[in-house]
């Protein structure tokens, strides 16, 4: 079994993605090493854990399985608290390793629930949907939802190992590649146009799940993402450029509730679009590159912006408050990732909110 690897350097904490169909089958030592004699426990979503879960059985054993509701929702404290004293219950301690086997919501809730369980144990990611292979499972970012907004209460925690198996994604709906697919484009507008001219060509075979498109286009998304992180690891500078199209998509998904109504891929496909259309309003970057970006995203049956989403009821005000819930407001003002380019994406600061609101009003007029 061939299997690509992808390290993480962070010093003493550094570990290695490994990409590949049967990945799981193929670190099976690797992940008995990593859990080594402390007692490790799954946290699975409910519907990965039915279609998939005698695969971890067969690697890891008969360990003791704590499953979480599919969906955003369980990203919450209730499940955060039902699971930690799960985990206790189990007996993880310190030694012992917490297992997060499902998408970005599973990866996210495991990970803070092991951060914080006896000041942190270890845990290893096995994502099972795009969007969580090439970016929430990498970086150690862990958190849970809060009533005034998404990933509000969290830790930096990383993994000890990431196992990235290609075939958990033979099961996803094709709504769910798609919404992966928008967090792989953006690794490519935010530096690297080559990356994103083979995207443009490639977009086809990567969301019908060929194996060597899909492993060049994780591989690639993983290189540049560990790069950033082994550089800015708690997000003091750099590492915001991943958040490309979040800050305009969380103040949609907001509205939308946090639901299947707009799946968190979706709202950063229609916020990153809205970030190249912002960028060219403002003479930043040419029309015709936010043009591309919003062909690009639509030919793949993503939303580029909020008239594409069904059913959306908000307006320039209450999308401008959401958005400066953002984690990235600082002194009271509002950063956004802005572009030059497709492949050249910049942290703009102090950002004034009239212009803001017009853009949000011209956007959602229909
Ligand atoms: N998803 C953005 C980051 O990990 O920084």
């Amino acid at each position: 079994m061939t299997l690509t690897t992808v390290p993480v350097s962070l010093g003493t904490r550094s570990y290695d993605i490994h990409i590949g169909r049967d990945a799981l089958w193929g670190c099976a030592d690797a992940l008995r090493h990593v859990i080594g004699r402390g007692q490790a426990a799954i946290v699975a979503d409910e519907t990965v854990w039915a279609a998939h879960g005698q695969r971890l059985i067969d690697v890891v054993g008969d360990v003791p399985l704590i499953t979480v509701p599919p969906g955003e929702a369980s990203k919450n404290f209730e499940q955060y608290a039902r699971v930690s004293e799960a985990l206790l219950k189990a007996g993880v301690g310190r030694d012992g390793t917490v297992i997060a086997f499902g998408g970005g919501v599973v990866g996210d809730l495991a990970g803070f629930c092991a951060s914080t369980l006896r000041r942190g144990s270890q845990f290893v990611q096995i994502p099972t949907t795009l969007l969580a292979q090439v970016d929430s499972s990498v970086g150690g970012k862990t958190a849970i939802n809060a009533k005034a907004g998404k990933n509000l209460i969290g830790a930096f925690h990383q993994p000890a190992l990431v196992i990235t198996d290609l075939a958990f994604l033979d099961t996803l709906p094709e709504r769910q590649m798609r919404a992966g697919y928008a967090e792989v484009v953006k690794y490519g507008l935010l530096g690297d146009a080559d990356f994103y001219s083979w995207l443009d060509q490639n977009k086809d075979a990567v969301l019908a799940r060929d194996d060597a498109a899909l492993t060049h286009a994780i591989k690639i998304s993983c290189e540049m993402k560990a790069e950033i992180v082994a550089e800015d690891e708690t997000e003091k500078g750099r590492r915001a450029l991943l958040n490309l199209g979040h800050t305009f998509g969380h103040a949609l998904e907001a509205v939308c509730g946090y639901s299947d109504r707009l799946l968190h891929g979706e709202g950063v496909a229609a916020g990153m679009a809205m970030a190249y259309r912002y960028s060219a309003a403002h003479g930043l970057c040419a029309t015709q590159h936010a043009q591309a970006v919003t062909q690009h995203l639509r030919a793949t049956g993503l939303p580029a912006g909020p008239l594409d989403i069904e059913g959306l009821s908000t307006d320039a005000n209450e999308q401008l408050a959401l958005m400066y819930q953002d984690k990235k407001v600082e002194g009271g003002a509002l950063t956004l990732i802005l572009a030059r380019d497709i492949g050249d994406a910049f942290v703009a600061k102090n950002i004034d909110p009239a212009p803001l609101r017009d853009f949000l009003a011209q956007e959602l007029q229909s």
